[in-house]
């Protein structure tokens, strides 16, 4: 017999909403790169696009699927023109964008930029407030292909604005329908991933598919404006963005995918084993995989994980329905803000297991009667993904390290 989380998980209907942005882009989760977790804004420069881009040549990257060559914050100057126009900063742009655009797009690959809501982006260059239509003109006269807009200096009750407002006047949404509008506008010319980046505020997950191609979350968090941080690169980003994965699920699929953030693989903070955990549970909740570290440094390890073909093919299936928990009979219950240690979703021809130890060593084990998806009493061909053993039976069982994870796939096709 199924467990209950399984005849539920299963008979869930998907709420998902027709994008207004239904423009064949971010059909899948996107896949690439981006500045901000290498070196805040000293990363922000053509120098680190062009280097990038050439590390996704030569490491292998490219041929995995990792395709968006992303700038945050800080590429620009502190201030527009006299005819209101953004202006790249000419010390990290000596030859302007669009002669990075050319030759990232001449390499097969994408660009992305970022920009803001608000009147000044989170560090304090201009916001696109009240400029969406030409700042839009400009990224399509750049080939711009992707456009990450977050939520810092946004109408606020506090006055004056301040960077992270905790009073918003209004709905986020308010705010980021112009930005949507003046994308949607020039559809027939250039068609732009738009990211929404404004802290899971207003439970975006709820409306995101109707505004953008993905959109950053996190947790509720029980504080009194519903918002949440950034990945910082620790354990506890980790396990507070991942735990968060399971509740919003059904929200996110092709055209519309929750951002659990940029990976931050190659942090210090991190140990392999919760590395591993990080990489393999973005891939199974189908998080855009961005990496964010300088391809220059990154170690064997981080390589490894970054380059686990398995692993990308599971997040880049084209079901893209995220995996979420489940509960095999016996098992304790999901336990907030904690990786729970089950997770399991569709893929077109087969099934995911996520085994997370997310709280605790040990031995974990399904039978695959448990797992949604599978059910009856058949056998069934696997594949685990870390370790690339084999096999073939009713069930896995592997001994996991703290903070380590294995991810198996089970083919029924
Ligand atoms: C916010 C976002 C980050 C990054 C910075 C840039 O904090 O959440 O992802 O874009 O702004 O300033």
């Amino acid at each position: 017999m199924k467990s209950r989380e399984a005849v539920l998980l299963s008979a869930i209907a998907i709420p998902r909403l027709t994008s207004a942005l239904d423009n064949g882009i971010g059909l899948k989760p996107h896949m690439g790169w981006s500045s901000w977790n290498v070196a805040q804004c000293n990363a922000a420069s053509a120098q680190y696009a062009l280097a990038t881009a050439d590390k996704f040549v030569s490491l292998g990257l490219k041929d995995l699927g990792y395709e968006y060559i992303n700038i945050d914050d800080c590429w620009s100057t502190k201030s527009r023109d006299s005819a209101g126009r953004l202006v790249p900063d000419p010390a990290k742009w000596p030859n302007g964008v669009k002669a990075v655009t050319d030759r990232i797009h001449n390499m097969g690959l994408k660009f992305g930029l970022y920009g803001c809501a608000g009147d000044k982006t989170c560090a304090g260059y201009p916001g696109s407030e009240g400029h969406e239509k030409s700042d839009v003109a400009q990224l399509v006269s750049w080939g711009v292909d992707f456009w990450k807009y977050d939520n810092c200096y946004t109408p606020c009750r506090q006055n004056p604005r301040p960077q992270t407002c905790t009073s918003p006047a209004g709905s986020t949404k308010t705010w980021y329908a112009p930005m949507r509008d003046a994308i949607l506008s020039v559809q027939n010319t250039r068609k732009l991933h738009f990211n929404l980046c404004n802290w899971g505020r207003d439970e975006v997950w709820t409306w995101g598919a109707t505004y953008g191609h993905s959109w950053r979350y996190a947790i509720p968090l029980k504080k009194k404006n519903r918002m949440s941080v950034d990945n910082w690169g620790d354990w506890a980003s980790v396990e507070r963005i991942g735990s968060a994965a399971a509740g919003i699920h059904q929200y996110s699929g092709p055209g519309g995918f929750n951002d659990l953030d940029m990976l931050y693989l190659g942090s210090p903070k991190l140990s392999v084993d919760q590395e591993r955990l990080h990489f393999g549970l973005w891939a199974i909740t189908k998080s855009p995989l961005v990496l964010g570290l300088d391809l220059e440094k990154i170690s064997n390890s981080t390589l490894t994980i970054i380059r686990n073909k398995g692993l990308i093919d599971i997040n880049q299936d084209s079901l893209g329905r995220p995996a979420t928990t489940f509960r095999p009979p016996g098992a304790p219950a999901p336990v907030g803000g904690k990786i729970y240690p089950y997770w399991a979703g569709p893929l077109s021809d087969g099934v995911v297991i996520g085994l997370c130890a997310g709280t605790s060593v040990g031995t974990y084990s399904v039978n695959f009667k448990d797992v949604p998806g599978l059910g009856g009493s058949g056998s069934y061909a696997w594949k685990e993904m870390y370790t690339g053993q084999t096999g073939n039976g009713a069930g896995v069982s592997f001994n996991i390290n703290l903070h380590d994870m294995r991810v198996i796939k089970v083919t029924t096709a």
